[in-house]
């Protein structure tokens, strides 16, 4: 009895010597196994002839970020020259803009062009769960990179490391970042070593990232305007057998505010759809095809009634009428009542040049021409639909940055109002909704005396959607101009202020007899 207790009381002390260590242990070995299931992610080093190789002809409608990149790319070909006349190899490029620019693009034609070694890594490899482990992997891409100087760093969507610090709570981003710029700055100095990085977000970034002597060259890379378009266009058709009635100037104009990334799918769509109907070469018609999928979606198999078609057909008439009789509203270029996507039909506006200003005139007008569509819908048919939900939308986002935004408000100019700005007054708030809802309603106005006021060009239009289903730039402007032949001189603008022209009473009569049909 009394061995069993002595032995009872060594298994204790046994236990409790041994079972914590033993427990540890297994920690140890469960920790261990879990940083092997990690990804490895190690630096990829680039070689400038591997077979994808992009050049700089391959970039176009970027030349400002190309000429700042070549002479990077020139430096490290040829550092002696540079450093006989004292100057020093740049140290970090950021490469911002918008997604689809091109910048990633720009990136790998500096590591195909120049001769130096090249390591790319997106940042989103540095992001661990465990601290320090994204530190580490940036000291090993620099180790590296400093082993093969001269070399190029790309690191690229540098947005998910360089976000300003104190925003995380576990402290493992800000580690991270501290890394970064700690390698930024190198310490031997001399050594010619290019940092390029790319990101979405300027503004997000932690400004230590981006004050002199780190990324200190800030490359903006633009949508491209329309030389940029053409020579995109033609890049991406290289290798494509284009008909030779083809006009890329068209497309290039047609695709104003669409980026390299769009472009180069449309060539791609546009290719596709040759593909489909079996042709040899791509058409022009192919690229229309491309440009609509692109920006109005793909062609639908919905099937609608007779009396949504021609409440869509008004719909739309509404709309092409308005833009066609304000001379400042973009040109329309095409309506379709073909069901696309979320849409039962459209009315494609298109630039006839590049714009960066508006005025508050053409403001209104855009405003007068998306609620024309509703507006013909409650004058033709004495109802609405839900059909005029994303023009009720646009017009809600406008008017509402025309007062907050842009100051065009009556009562509240010279001023920008952010809607989260919780120091504005109630008043102010109320304010701001009442000058919405007088631009609204003042474009409301506008589009009532407009549809009302030239109805025969209305019922021009939808006829002739009605029987053709589309109707292109052309079209349109046939019937607007045999319309203003009967109608001379031209209807012009009507003023703004004044009501009761009688115009409205006439639609009132007809609505009865459409609505009886
Ligand atoms: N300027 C351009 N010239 C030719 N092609 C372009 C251009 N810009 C974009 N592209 C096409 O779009 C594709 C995507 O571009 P890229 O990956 O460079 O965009 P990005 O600017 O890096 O976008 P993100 O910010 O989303 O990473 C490219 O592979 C290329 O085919
Ligand atoms: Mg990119």
């Amino acid at each position: 009895m009394s061995e069993l207790a002595v032995s009872w009381y060594q298994v204790q002390d046994w236990a409790v010597i041994w079972l914590p260590i033993i427990f540890m242990g297994l920690i140890a070995v469960v920790l261990v196994y879990t940083l092997r299931l990690m990804p490895r992610t190690k630096p990829q080093e680039i070689k400038p002839e591997s077979s994808d190789s992009i050049g700089w002809s391959d970039g176009a409608g970027v030349e400002e970020a190309k000429d700042e990149l070549r002479e990077v790319v020139e430096f490290l070909r040829d550092p002696e020259r540079f450093r006989k006349l004292g100057a020093k190899v740049p140290k970090g490029i950021l490469l911002h803009g918008p997604p689809g620019t091109g910048k990633t693009l720009l990136a790998k034609a500096v590591a195909h062009e120049s001769n130096a070694k090249f390591y790319a890594q997106s940042a989103s490899s540095f992001v661990e769960m465990f601290a320090g482990l994204g530190a580490s992997r940036i000291r090993r891409l620099f180790r590296e990179a400093r082993k093969a100087a001269p070399a190029i760093v790309f690191i690229d969507e540098l947005d998910a490391v360089g976000a300003t610090r104190g925003a995380d709570i576990s402290g493992e981003k800000d580690q991270t970042l501290n890394q970064l710029l700690v390698e930024l700055d190198g310490f031997g100095g001399g050594e010619d070593l290019v940092v390029i990085a790319a990101s979405n977000l300027l503004d997000k970034l932690d400004p230590a990232l981006l004050r002199p002597g780190r990324f200190d060259r800030q490359i903006f890379v633009s949508p491209p305007d329309f030389e940029g378009r053409k020579h995109i266009l033609g890049v991406h058709t290289r290798g494509k057998p284009l008909a030779t009635d083809i006009d890329l100037d068209v497309v290039a104009r047609q695709t104003s505010g669409l980026t390299g990334a769009d472009l180069a799918n449309i060539c791609n769509e546009a290719a596709i759809f040759a593909g489909r109907a079996h042709r040899n070469v791509v058409q022009t018609v192919d690229f229309q095809a491309a440009l609509e999928r692109v920006v109005a979606g793909m062609q639908s198999r919905r099937v609608i009634t007779d009396h949504e078609r021609r409440v869509v057909a008004y719909h739309e008439a509404g709309h092409a009428l308005c833009s066609q009789l304000l001379p400042s509203v973009e040109k329309v270029h095409r309506i379709s009542i073909v069901p696309r996507g979320q849409a039962l039909g459209y009315t494609l506006n298109l630039p006839e040049e590049d714009r960066y200003l508006k005025t508050q005139e053409e403001l209104m007008d855009y405003l007068v021409v998306l609620l024309g569509g509703r507006v013909t819908e409650s004058l033709i048919f004495g109802q609405i639909t839900t059909g005029a939900s994303d023009d009720l939308r646009k017009v809600h986002e406008i008017s509402r940055s025309m007062v907050t935004d842009y100051g065009m408000a009556t009562n509240l100019q010279s001023k920008q109002l952010p809607a989260s700005d919780y120091s504005m007054a109630d008043a102010t708030r109320r304010l701001i909704d009442e000058e919405q809802q007088h631009i609204a309603d003042e474009a409301y106005r506008r589009a009532t005396r407009m549809v009302a006021g030239h109805r025969p060009l209305l019922e021009a239009f939808a006829a002739r959607l009605l029987e053709s289903e589309v109707l292109e730039r052309a079209d349109i402007e046939r019937i607007t101009a045999e319309y203003e032949g009967e109608f001379v001189p031209r209807l012009r603008l009507e003023p703004l202020a004044g009501t009761g022209n009688g115009r409205p009473k006439v639609a009132a009569s007809e609505r009865h007899e459409a609505g009886s049909a």
